[in-house]
């Protein structure tokens, strides 16, 4: 990693940033670790775009932490643009990326296209993402074709849980990693300007990451990647422990969004709250 200025250096001051953009994304590659979280709503969209996140991801991970499912396979397109367009309500200067969700884009090359463009004219993104290798690469080519980016996904792509036998580590054998090298490569061929990297091991994403000239995103995929990604519920730990090895959690939300309720039971059982302050008292000039 060089020591060049990084674009948004000062990132908690807001009059010092500037809008992350695909380009900006692709250039940042060798210059400095990309950033990127994701977001479902305008809320978390705030937070997380006012503490300096390059990236937020729409993720269909809402499937599990938001709507509480196994899986992601249930999220649906008017899902994703609903949460999309909350999000991008709340976000300034991050770049939006949105997932595509399962069988959005599986079925044909037509029908990949238009729902990928919903998600940058309704949603309101800036990019989508989608899953897999070397099969996505017509689809792929036909987004980048008409202008939309497209972010790739590689390695424990959750979308195939099934195929996968649940979610696990991919690429631990020498055979399969080197099918996760060559995707990237084809997924970098057909035009994707960012590759997420998830659950692999370590020498993995580090051969990826030689292999590509677009930067590499890892979650569950050590440190030899150009940014990190990791789910918002918990990078907060919105939800209670443990989590998975991968995740560390910089807050502990669920314990303290827990105390701060039983606070707000208590008040009201002992007719605490409201008080004076929180009431509008009888006079008729209160606003
Ligand atoms: O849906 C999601 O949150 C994701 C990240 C885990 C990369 O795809």
């Amino acid at each position: 990693m060089s020591t060049a200025e990084p674009q948004n250096s000062s990132h908690h001051d807001p009059s010092s940033r500037t809008k992350v953009t695909v380009p900006s994304i692709r250039h940042a590659k060798g210059q400095r670790s990309l950033v990127m979280v994701t977001a479902y709503d305008a809320a978390f969209a705030r937070i997380l775009d006012d503490a300096g996140v390059d990236i937020l991801l729409v993720g269909d991970s809402l499937g599990m932490v938001v709507q509480g499912e196994a899986t992601t396979l249930g999220v649906t397109v008017e899902q994703m643009i609903y949460h999309a367009r909350a999000v991008a309500r709340g976000t300034r200067f991050a770049h939006i990326v949105v997932d595509m969700p399962f069988l959005s884009y599986q079925v044909n090359v037509d029908e990949a296209v238009r729902n990928a463009g919903r998600m940058l004219s309704e949603g309101q993104a800036h990019a989508v993402k989608l899953e897999g290798g070397q099969p996505m690469v017509p689809t792929i080519e036909r987004m980048v074709g008409v202008g939309i980016p497209v972010m790739g996904h590689l390695g424990l792509t959750p979308q195939s849980v099934h195929a996968m036998g649940g979610f696990k580590v991919q690429g631990r054998e020498a055979r399969d990693a080197e099918r996760i090298v060559a995707d990237a490569r084809a997924l970098e061929a057909a035009g994707v300007y960012a590759l997420v990297l998830e659950g692999v091991p370590t020498t993995v994403a580090a051969a990826v990451r030689e292999a590509v000239t677009v930067p590499t995103i890892g979650i569950g995929a050590g440190v030899a990647c150009d940014g990190q990604v990791l789910v918002c519920y918990d990078l907060l730990g919105m939800l209670p422990g443990p989590s998975p090895r991968f995740v560390k959690r910089y807050d502990e939300f669920y314990e303290r969004g827990v105390r701060a309720t039983q606070q707000f039971v208590d008040e009201v059982r002992s007719g605490a709250f409201p008080s004076e302050a929180h009431s509008y008292g009888s006079g008729t000039k209160s606003s």
